[in-house]
């Protein structure tokens, strides 16, 4: 690898996060795949040497447990829905060079082979450990088998990650209070001899790593404090039927062990390009250069698998002396009208639906690739997406587009005949600019919005040049602004492909330009334009807002009808767009199902006097950074002013919680979060974090009993 600026002489890969072949995919979903395709086109628009590669996770238990809710086989159920991924990604042109997924046979060879180097190179080891058991059921209860509380920060927590709390990958054996998934019974522990990843043995490897790391920052400043703190080693094998089987190591009794789901899936990474290079061919590109040798290998992720591939997975290159990544982009979580996602609650946009609605893939892809930072969380609602569609594509671009090409269609026949000017000529060559420093800085948004603001400078200057009041009267200032704004045209629909690859292609062939937009390079936005062309047509379409009410109206009834025959509010498909929360239904009432169970084990009233709780007030509270939720607040408990770190950010107007009276937690262990010391616990009920506090006004360090 180099850190030298795109394009490099050396080849790229860029890889998205592989979706568990386990459920409809949304759009929410589709924020990622949508950001590696427009990075990659970008990339390609540069003249890098690219390749873009995928597949469908089907391993682990996150596919094993939607399966049996489904009735079926885990290996049929993964293949319906990898072929439904399949073809779903292309229809918005997210078009990877090769899609695989990890149970076919170069991924399962590559991974055996990936695990026996591991081996050879001493870096697995084996050990005894205890693993959460279901004694009704006469199962092992590995990863979403089991749910308890998560032990850094006391978040309900799946058996290997705190997805709704830390965010941290939890071990087998970590969670706390465990609790089947399959009975509902608490689990049991039971000793198994397991094999173990030497992750501990990387740790100065992975701290220069990170320090080397490009991409969004989210994913160099998470992973610092797992790295730098107690860097724990890795149980890389699972007791399930359902997996890669362990390879056989010489000397060694075989196990009926499988790996575990995260070994096998970035390796798809791998398999992929492997699968591209041998249809290909390696003159053309070669897998081994870019993974083996000199890549620039580029990761586009959701920001809840950080830890995955910026620790886990760049420790395994690393064991088996492959290239490391370049690059980590990942992007923050999707919610919809300002709420989770949710597969059981049909709370959704689906990718299909959206199609069938009759909304160009263009329009979506835009949404997704500039609405906010790449690492920002993003809302979406069919209002915002009307109006940055109204504003910016049919207002922005699509005007320009239209009236500047009308009118050279009805007075020149097509470009007039002129050199374009030098402030048209530097102003587009401040786009292709724009346009490589956002591949250099990783931002799609800053590759999108640099059309973006071309096609408005465009409007700003066929505005200020009124050719309509030149023609007739000095046909050559005429005809040089207007070969000006077909030029700009041109350089749209050149800069804007990776965005909108269907509508620069139109925009392409009523330009009577041939061949495909896609091959064309960045910097040949500035090539004339063919001489003739013929009556433009409208690039965007305004969405009316009885559309919108229509959609909205549309989506209230789906979630209200899944409400009501909800009888399986668990049913979660997955979650790796990271926005999947239960709520209420959409009257607005809570269904009871919804409520965590009542603790089963009652405690005495000694236990309970054991918890000192006081009346404090928020004296101060700064958001920190990179943590998603966290709020470092100053708590004033009437002894002292205590640090107290809390979950509150995206709930709470943060600048306004000074002043609010709380209880607190004051005898609760300390704890280190994002480098903050916190010195008790905030109480606050539900999702929404509903802060607790009294009734009358009790003075801060009053005990609540
Ligand atoms: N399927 C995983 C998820 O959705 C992502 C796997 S990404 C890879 O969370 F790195 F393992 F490939
Ligand atoms: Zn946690």
């Amino acid at each position: 690898m180099s850190h030298e600026e795109f394009p490099t002489d050396t080849p790229a890969v860029v890889t998205c996060g592989l979706p568990y072949a386990n459920g409809d995919l949304h759009i929410g979903h589709l924020r990622t795949y949508v950001g590696g395709d427009v990075y990659s086109r970008a990339l390609e628009s540069l003249g890098q040497r690219t390749t873009f590669v995928s597949g469908s996770d089907m391993h682990g238990t996150p596919v094993a447990v939607n399966a049996e809710k489904a009735g079926t086989d885990p290996e049929s159920f993964a293949l319906d829905w990898h072929e439904q991924y399949e073809e779903t990604f292309p229809r918005f042109d997210v078009e990877f060079d090769n899609y695989g997924h990890t149970h076919d046979a170069t991924n399962t060879d590559l991974t055996r082979e990936f695990v026996r180097t591991l081996e050879e190179n001493g870096h697995v080891y084996e050990k005894e450990i205890k693993v959460a058991y279901d004694p009704e059921a006469d199962q092992s209860l590995p990863d979403r088998y089991v749910e308890g509380t998560c032990p850094y920060c006391g978040a309900k927590a799946r058996g290997d990650e705190c997805d709704e709390g830390c965010g941290r990958h939890l071990e087998p054996g970590e969670v706390e209070n465990p609790r089947s998934t399959v009975t509902g019974n608490p689990a049991e522990y039971r000793d198994q001899t397991h094999k173990f990843f030497r992750v501990s043995a990387f740790k100065e490897y992975l701290s220069g790593f990170l320090d080397r790391l490009e991409g969004t920052s989210n994913a160099r400043n998470q992973p610092r404090e797992w790295v730098e703190g107690e860097l724990r080693d890795w149980c890389i094998t699972r007791d399930m039927d359902w997996g890669i089987d362990y390879p056989e190591i010489e000397g060694e009794e075989p196990t009926d062990l499988v790996l575990y789901v995260w070994v096998d899936a970035p390796i798809e990474y791998v398999s992929s390009t492997k699968q591209y290079s041998e249809r290909v061919g390696a003159d053309e590109y070669d897998w081994v250069e870019a993974w083996q040798e000199d890549g620039e290998i580029v990761h586009v992720i959701g920001r809840d698998i950080i830890q995955h591939h910026t620790v886990f997975w760049p420790a395994m290159l690393h064991g088996v002396d492959y290239d490391e990544p370049r690059a980590v982009m990942a992007s923050g979580f999707m919610t919809l009208d300002g709420d989770g996602f949710s597969t059981s609650r049909n709370r959704a946009v689906w990718a299909r639906e959206y199609l069938e609605e009759g909304f160009h893939p263009d329009l979506l892809r835009y949404y997704l690739a500039t609405n906010g930072g790449f690492q920002q969380d993003v809302d979406f609602s069919w209002e915002k997406f009307r109006d940055r569609v109204n504003n910016e594509l049919v207002g922005t671009v699509g005007n320009f587009l239209y009236r500047s090409l009308l009118f050279a269609h009805r007075n020149f026949d097509g470009t007039p005949d002129a050199d374009v000017s030098p402030e048209v000529e530097s102003r587009i060559e401040e786009a292709v600019d724009e346009f490589a420093a956002g591949v250099n800085d990783y931002s799609v948004r800053a590759v999108g919005n640099a059309t973006v603001e071309l096609a408005r400078f465009g409007n700003e200057y066929i505005q200020r040049e009124e050719p309509w009041n030149l023609v007739g009267e000095d046909e050559e200032a005429a005809a040089q602004v207007i070969r000006d704004c077909v030029q700009l045209a041109r350089a749209v629909a050149v800069l804007f492909e990776p965005v909108a690859p269907g509508k620069s292609q139109e925009l392409w062939e009523k330009l009577g330009e041939d061949g495909s937009v896609h091959e064309v390079p960045a910097d040949a936005a500035l090539e004339a334009p063919p001489r003739e062309f013929g009556h433009p047509e409208e690039l965007y379409e305004k969405i009316e807002d009885d559309r919108v009410e229509e959609l909205n109206e549309k989506l209230e009834r789906r979630v209200a009808e899944a409400a009501g025959d909800d009888d399986d509010a668990e049913s979660d498909g997955d979650d790796d767009a990271g926005t999947e929360t239960d709520e209420v239904t959409a009257s607005g009432e809570a269904d009871v199902s919804e409520f965590e169970p009542i603790e089963s084990d009652r405690i005495s009233f000694e236990e309970f006097q054991e918890l000192d709780l006081r009346v404090g007030e928020i004296v101060s509270a700064e958001p920190i950074p990179d943590a998603d939720k966290l709020v470092a607040l100053a708590v004033d408990i009437g002894v002292e002013t205590r640090n107290i770190v809390a979950g509150l950010k995206q709930l709470h107007d943060v600048e306004a919680l000074a002043g609010t009276p709380v209880v607190v937690v004051a005898n609760l262990e300390k704890a280190e979060l994002f480098g903050h010391e916190s010195n008790g616990m905030v109480l606050a009920a539900g999702e929404d974090a509903d802060l607790l506090t009294t009734h009358e006004d009790s003075e801060p360090g009053t005990r609540v009993r």
